[in-house]
């Protein structure tokens, strides 16, 4: 049983949004935090239309929903987060914002509160070292969109404590969600896995080792993969493919993490996908 009857999520962006959203649903109650009004009205305007697909196809009701919704306070204030067991970090991705925040949520939390971050790239371990009690960070990698996704990446720096650990992995079954244990290394399991595999379709294009339907098809219908690597691409944006891949070669030093060159040309082309109309495919 988790301790939780209270979560904050700092950050009310697509993952905020999307984590305040399976926090509410499971019964928990939510308070969301973002720097302004207008990012606050935008991330609970994206959990409603979200909520209300679930109730078009019948997988929940109208009263849920709007109890769903009444589990959410959302504020500006830090010191709203005093009432929660756990805070999960869920801002930009950049360091030096993320340890700031990380400070005022520790000083604003209650003594004992876990404190999570959804960073997808920075390491648990650097931004555990902000904090005041280092052993209450725990990576909680949630995957997008949140509510769909089943996995969450658990990822313990050098100081968690083994009982934040613990307890992390008993909320995010509590959500619904299968947590996986996974040491603090760039890319974590996931994105170590696949976007170097991405990569190396855009290499398979660059090198017209088939068209790009075929290379997809071929990967759906020989891999088994739900969609191909090169639409993949285009929804996880090309440039964030690109960040991935020169996190992990700078990280690891390693040469076969070097990104495609088509790659690096599209993203300067800005052809990111499906957020600009265009990538491996037109949207
Ligand atoms: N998008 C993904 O697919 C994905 C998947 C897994 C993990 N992540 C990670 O999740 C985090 C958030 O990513 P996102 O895609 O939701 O970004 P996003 O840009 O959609 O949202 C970021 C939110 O943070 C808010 N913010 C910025 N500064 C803040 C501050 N000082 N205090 C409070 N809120 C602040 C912004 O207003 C915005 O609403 C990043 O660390 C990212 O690496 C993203």
């Amino acid at each position: 049983m988790t301790d939780v009857q209270c979560v904050g999520v700092v950050g009310a962006g697509t993952m905020g949004s999307g984590i305040a959203q399976v926090c509410a649903a499971a019964g928990l109650d939510v308070v969301l935090l973002d720097v302004s009004e207008a990012a606050l009205e935008r991330g609970v305007a994206a959990i409603a239309a979200s909520l209300d697909k679930r109730v078009q196809k019948g997988a929940l009701s109208a009263q849920e929903k709007q109890a769903t919704l009444q589990r959410l306070q959302t504020t500006i204030r830090y010191e709203d987060l005093a009432r929660v067991q756990i805070a999960i970090e869920t801002a930009t991705e950049q360091p030096q914002l993320k340890f700031e925040l990380l400070r005022r949520m520790e000083s604003a939390l209650p003594s004992h509160a876990l404190i999570g971050s959804n960073t997808s790239s920075i390491s648990i371990t650097q931004l555990a070292a902000a904090l005041r009690e280092p052993s209450h960070l725990v990576g909680l990698h949630f995957f997008n969109p949140v509510p769909a996704m089943a996995l969450v990446e658990v990822i313990r720096g050098l100081q968690t404590s083994e009982d934040a650990y613990d307890r992390a992995m008993v909320f995010a079954r509590a959500l619904g969600k299968t947590p996986i244990p996974v040491a603090n290394r760039p890319g974590f399991v996931v994105n170590r896995i696949l976007i170097p595999m991405v990569n190396e379709a855009i290499f398979a294009v660059q090198e017209r080792l088939g068209s790009v339907d075929d290379i997809d098809t071929a990967m759906q219908i020989g891999g088994g993969h739900p969609i191909g690597p090169l639409r993949l691409a285009d929804v996880v944006g090309l440039d964030v493919v690109l960040a991935v891949m020169e996190v992990l070669q700078g990280s690891f030093g390693d040469n076969k993490y070097r990104p495609a060159f088509l790659l690096r040309e599209m993203v300067q082309a800005g052809l990111l996908g499906r957020k600009t109309g265009q990538g491996f495919y037109k949207y």
